[in-house]
């Protein structure tokens, strides 16, 4: 078992390639299950221990394929715009819950125990206003991503009860940093913003643009994400990965224009459907379970590293 792999699906993407290099520096083998729909190849260094498996989490005979022989799993797969779910929501669910199920199924035959999983503060749709949102906020899915996303958190506690798997849940706030795919517009708010900045591009914001978000670096959450592979214990309960601190998008402009010297046109547009008005992370429970980097990355430090200066 020394040099089983982890199996990271998604690990061609923005979380998944980050948290690849921090395993590999580790000195872990790791396999990558990825359709490369929005993750690339390049994102992956050439190691010869990182393998590629390209293929979709929608299909079983696949995910058994990749999940044999691997000592742990980190599920990411998925089709991690809100947006795009609310435009497809069958396509999305093929990726987002089915994927789920494969992965839960394809361990329960093999054995493979441990499995991380991306779930998001979707799930809390508008309980956060006015307050830190804990894991026992009310659960309020306003869109098909956030219904998966909830739906593949009962379905990796029912196989925690009935087969022994391992799962543990992070309920991820909004990560931002190196390798998030600008190009679409289902991209991350900051990649969008910062590139757009860079090239001197109009910017829209959808809404008045106080609505809030807890923004961490990504490489703060990947230390947090080996911690829970290498952690003995799998601890039961969701944790919520963000900072406990909300920034405007009006604020997260001004950040942006601060660190490069100025700002293109921003114009304000109608709201988008289902979006989430205000999200804050209460992270007693991360912090007593995990440890963060001390300080961690702030959000102009982060923007600075994201852009390279
Ligand atoms: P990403 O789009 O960069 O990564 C997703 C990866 O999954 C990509 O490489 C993509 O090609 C792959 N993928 C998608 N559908 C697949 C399928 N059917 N089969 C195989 N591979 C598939 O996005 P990300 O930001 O790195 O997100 C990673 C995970 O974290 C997702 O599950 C997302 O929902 C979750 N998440 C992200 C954030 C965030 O702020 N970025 C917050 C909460 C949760
Ligand atoms: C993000 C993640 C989602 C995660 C959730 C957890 C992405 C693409 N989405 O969703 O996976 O589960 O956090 O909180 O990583 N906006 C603009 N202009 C733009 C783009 C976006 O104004 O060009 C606005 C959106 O309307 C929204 C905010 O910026 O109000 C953030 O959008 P986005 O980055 O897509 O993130 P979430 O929807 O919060």
């Amino acid at each position: 078992m020394a040099d089983a792999p982890i199996l990271v699906t998604g690990g061609a993407g923005f979380i998944g390639s980050n948290l690849v290099d921090a395993l590999l520096a580790r000195g872990y083998a790791v396999r990558v299950l990825d359709n490369l729909s929005t993750g690339k190849r390049e994102n992956l260094p050439q190691s010869p221990r990182v393998e590629l498996i390209v293929g979709d989490v929608a299909d079983a005979g696949c995910v058994r394929r990749a999940v044999q022989g691997c000592r742990a799993v980190v599920h990411l797969a998925a089709v991690a715009s809100v947006q795009a779910s609310v435009d497809d929501p069958f396509g999305t669910h093929q990726s987002n819950l089915i994927g789920t199920l494969n992965l839960c199924e394809a361990m329960r035959e093999s054995g493979v125990k441990r499995v991380l999983f991306a779930s998001s503060a979707a799930v809390y749709g508008n309980n956060g206003e006015g307050h830190a949102i804990d894991e026992d906020t009310p659960k309020a899915p306003l869109t098909p991503y956030a219904a998966d996303k909830l739906a593949s958190e009962h379905y990796l506690d029912f196989y925690r009860r009935q087969h022994g798997l391992e799962p543990v849940v992070f309920r991820f706030f909004n990560i931002f940093g190196p390798r998030q795919d600008p190009s679409s517009p289902y991209s991350g708010v900051i990649s969008i913003f910062t590139e757009r900045a860079q090239k001197g591009l109009p910017i829209a914001v959808f809404g008045d643009g106080e609505q809030t978000r807890d923004f961490l670096y990504v490489a703060d959450l990947v230390e947090v994400l080996v911690q829970a592979l290498e952690s003995p214990e799998a601890v039961e309960g969701a944790v919520n990965v963000g900072l406990n601190q909300a920034t405007s998008l009006n604020q997260l402009l001004a950040a942006i224009g601060d660190v490069l010297g100025g700002l293109p046109e921003v114009s304000y547009q109608a709201a988008r459907p289902g979006d989430i008005r205000h999200s804050r992370a209460n992270n007693a429970r991360l912090v007593q379970r995990y440890r963060l980097p001390e300080p961690p990355t702030g959000m102009r430090q982060g923007l600075a590293k994201l852009l390279g200066l």
